[in-house]
């Protein structure tokens, strides 16, 4: 009989509850798969009197996590405490140092400290499995690492924020503002009460750099991603990318370029036939472009206690089945320093909207600032004022919406552009610019 795996937990909320719950229930077919049974020794959270809705008398209280990590009965110590700082960090070193396996979801921890921890972990042989850190429930980081070993990538982008994607989906269905969707998710629990750190687009600034590192073998570092959130976004972009056959989302991108790996994330207009362009409300998605065959999408329920620890429990199967490997997918010493994507040279097709002043010449100086970028249109629309062209016979000075959409070009081209049309004085107030992500 091999022994069972024994577990040490800190972290007894949202998701911790629910890997109580899950490992409770699946706990004959967990053993019959994993060989061996799973079983949850001691846990640790700040109140030991708190009803979290799961029966904790069975288990040990520990009320240091850090002391939990290094408990000589403890295989393997699962952290859900959350931070990327102390007790998280200190509990989590603590395991690793100790040779003992570590299962954390914890993204913000990976995403500040994860070459560190994994090299702990490679030094110590302990494995370090982190599937719940991204996309919930969505195995990604397994497809990465192991699923897709034997291939290259080209780009790995996603939707990796449920609470930008609900409210995007609300704008788009509802035709409302960003400021009632936003209200409208903290209504429903979607949003937190200080929602910058998910609408100003950080939280899929972590998770990117994590996706970033297991496919192109980058160091994770959020600060090497080009972050822009979604607060810009107005219903107006929303109905013309319908008209133009796309739709808005806040995507992560990670992807291979001549300059290295540009990482970003940014509203986004993605062609709406494309299977990331499906997802709506708080659903991931994650699309990978693999060399040499067709894309790859994975969807699925991204946070939640339930679908978030689906992934922490694979995670404990995996241990107990022995599955050690590097945990970014390759040993932590040859993952390269990667640079903030310089984006001014990044390359694509790109939204522009503005207010042209209905006026004589106002269509000839935008065409030719364009021209003098050598930037190539792919279609432009007039919208609200009838039939008649800009500057036509009846102008009357009044500002007209112009939307255009560009061929691949470069950012610093049409940087370039329109800051010359704002000088020539033919718009109103600023432009609003959505780079757009086509299909490979
Ligand atoms: N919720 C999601 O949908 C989701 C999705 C993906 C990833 N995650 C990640 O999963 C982790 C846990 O998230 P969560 O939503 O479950 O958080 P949560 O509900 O706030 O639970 C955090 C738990 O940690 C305990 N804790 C906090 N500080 C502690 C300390 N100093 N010592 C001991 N225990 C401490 C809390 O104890 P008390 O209960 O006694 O306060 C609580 O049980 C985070 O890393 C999060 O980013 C969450």
């Amino acid at each position: 009989m091999v022994a069972p795996l024994k577990v040490g937990l800190a972290g007894v909320g949202t998701v911790g509850a629910a890997v109580l719950r899950i490992l409770a229930q699946e706990q004959a077919a967990l053993g019959a798969r994993c060989g061996r049974a799973i079983e949850v020794v001691a846990v640790s959270a700040r109140s030991p009197a708190k009803d979290r809705g799961v029966d904790l008398q069975k288990f040990r209280w520990a009320s240091d996590p850090v002391a939990l990590a290094s408990d000589p009965e403890v295989d393997v110590f699962v952290e859900l405490i959350g931070g990327e700082g102390d007790p998280a960090k200190k509990a989590v070193e603590t395991a690793l140092s100790t040779g003992k396996s570590v299962v954390t979801a914890n993204k913000a921890l990976l995403a500040r400290h994860g070459a560190a921890l994994a090299r702990l972990a490679e030094q110590k042989k302990a494995a370090l499995h982190f599937e719940a850190a991204v996309g919930g429930a969505i195995p990604i980081i397994r497809t990465l690492r192991e699923g897709l070993i034997g291939n290259s990538f080209a780009r790995v982008y996603g939707i990796l924020n449920g609470t930008c994607n609900y409210i995007l989906t609300r704008m788009e269905q509802d035709n409302l503002s960003f400021a009632d969707c936003l209200k409208e998710a903290q209504r429903l629990g979607y949003a937190e009460a200080d929602p910058s750190f998910d609408v100003d687009g950080h939280d899929t600034a972590q998770k990117l750099a994590i996706l970033a590192s297991l496919a192109f073998g980058t160091r994770v570092d959020p600060d090497s991603v080009y972050v822009e959130g979604i607060s810009s976004i107005a219903p107006e972009d929303l109905e013309a990318a319908e008209e133009l056959g796309y739709r808005v989302k806040l995507l992560g991108v990670a992807m291979k370029t001549l300059n290295g790996i540009e990482q970003r994330v940014h509203p986004t207009m993605v062609p709406r036939d494309s299977a990331i362009a499906q997802v709506m409300g708080v659903t991931n998605a994650v699309t990978i472009d693999v060399e040499e065959i067709s894309p790859i999408t994975l969807v699925g329920p991204g946070a939640g206690g339930m679908a978030t620890a689906s992934a922490v429990v694979a995670d404990i199967g995996d241990i107990a089945r022995g599955v050690c490997a590097p945990p970014f997918g390759r040993p932590a010493a040859g993952l390269t320093v990667s640079k903030k994507a310089p984006m001014q040279r990044h390359e694509g097709g790109y939204y522009i909207r503005f207010l042209a002043l209905d006026q004589p010449g106002t269509a000839a100086t935008i065409a030719q600032r364009l021209a003098e970028q050598q930037i190539s249109i792919e279609s432009i629309v007039q919208r609200h004022r009838g039939e008649r062209p800009l500057g036509g016979e009846h102008a009357g000075g009044m500002p007209v919406p112009v939307i255009i959409i560009t061929y691949a070009t470069t950012e610093d081209a049409v940087r370039r552009a329109l800051k010359a049309i704002e000088a020539d004085r033919v718009i109103s107030g600023k432009p609003q610019l959505i780079r757009i992500e086509k299909n490979r």
